[in-house]
């Protein structure tokens, strides 16, 4: 059967480093409510020249790398981002562009904190069908140029890195479910119903006659704004709900996991969801800690980080779950 496989994981974050205590320095803020309520320790942020697409092809070059591919055999172009480089076009056109690959797809996925589990169901389904051979995900983002870093807009400001991870995806034909690498399944969801509970208002076109005006800009429309609360009850029922589904699709019970590489949006979501379903710690690979939320680019972060240390080996049956602004949510489970 035809399915489709992770080849290879990559990941960069720019140098520097911004610890809880430089954080505190900026805003009125703590190490210690940062730590207690999210886990966080420290994020990286961009210098000024740095763009999302720039971190996407720092990550995009290592997967490559890590494929043992030549970059001409890519089909398709996914870049999941929140924090793309300009409105428009798409990031990845400029990811494209950096990485020499004219000509060939190149699509951006804005699902938030989702962006890597619906590009790779959204990949996966182009493989499947025989129309791609080989599709390259990044999922990045550059949050430190977005955000209030005052204390006005600390409740978000102390949540988000910037940085980029990537994977390539390629086709393959399973003989053996049981032991060869594939994407068993990925599910997606999305209920708009919850839009503005976490969201950035402007620019848009939602805004009356003009995209973005003084008006926005007085009332900082331009930042994120987000309803921590309700973000953290939907989200630890949302992300169980999901996993579950997937484990049911696939007659499969927790048990059977060997790795959990979920979202990083707050230590104590996964906590809770870990605690949920019985699972020992030492199967939920989390990183939040060193570099806080990167959104669209945690997971394929975390795939690489795992597999560099040793905790992801071939033959391992991984679920991976998100939540995020939309909302949306969704899962993948596959095996390595
Ligand atoms: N430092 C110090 N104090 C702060 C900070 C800060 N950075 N931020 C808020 N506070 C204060 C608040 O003003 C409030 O003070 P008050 O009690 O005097 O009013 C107090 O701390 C408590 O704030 P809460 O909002 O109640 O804190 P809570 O325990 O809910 O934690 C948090 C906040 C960490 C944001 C939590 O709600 C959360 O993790 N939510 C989910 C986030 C998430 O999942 N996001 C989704 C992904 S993002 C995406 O898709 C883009």
């Amino acid at each position: 059967m035809l399915r489709s496989k992770i080849l290879s994981t990559g990941m960069y974050v720019p140098p520097n480093l911004f610890k809880n205590n430089d954080i505190a320095a900026m805003m009125d803020t703590s190490d210690e409510w940062i730590r207690q309520r999210t886990g966080i320790e420290q994020r990286y942020w961009v210098d000024e020249n740095t763009s999302t697409s720039d971190l996407g092809v720092e990550a995009a070059n290592r997967a490559l790398k890590n494929a043992g591919i030549d970059k001409s055999e890519i089909d398709m172009i996914i870049v999941a981002t929140l924090s793309p480089d300009h409105e428009f076009p798409g990031t990845a056109c400029f990811v494209q562009k950096k990485l020499g690959l004219p000509g060939i797809a190149a699509l951006d996925i804005r699902q938030q904190c989702t962006g890597f589990i619906y590009s790779l169901s959204i990949a996966d389904q182009f493989i499947r069908s025989g129309t791609y051979k080989k599709i390259l995900i990044v999922g990045a983002e550059v949050h430190s140029k977005g955000m209030d870093k005052t204390t006005r807009g600390r409740d978000v400001a102390v949540l988000f890195g910037d940085g980029a991870g990537a994977v390539v995806l390629g086709a393959t034909v399973v003989k053996d479910a049981k032991t060869d690498s594939h994407i068993l399944s990925t599910h997606i969801h999305a209920d708009g119903t919850f839009a503005d509970e976490l969201w950035t208002q402007a620019p848009g076109t939602g805004n009356g006659k003009d995209r973005i005006n003084e008006q926005d800009l007085l009332e900082l429309r331009q930042y994120p704004k987000m309803n921590g609360k309700t973000v953290f009850v939907h989200a630890v029922k949302r992300m169980p709900e999901t996993l579950l589904n997937a484990l049911q699709v696939n007659s499969l019970t927790p048990e059977d996991i060997d790795l959990f590489v979920f979202h990083q949006a707050n230590l104590r979501i996964n906590d809770m969801i870990a605690k949920q379903f019985n699972i020992p710690e030492e199967k939920v690979f989390n990183t939040i800690q060193k570099y806080a939320n990167t959104t669209a680019a945690t997971i394929p972060i975390g795939l690489d980080e795992a597999v560099r240390a040793g905790k992801l080996k071939k033959g391992m049956l991984v679920a991976s779950a998100a939540f995020g602004s939309g909302f949306t949510w969704g899962s993948a489970i596959y095996r390595w």
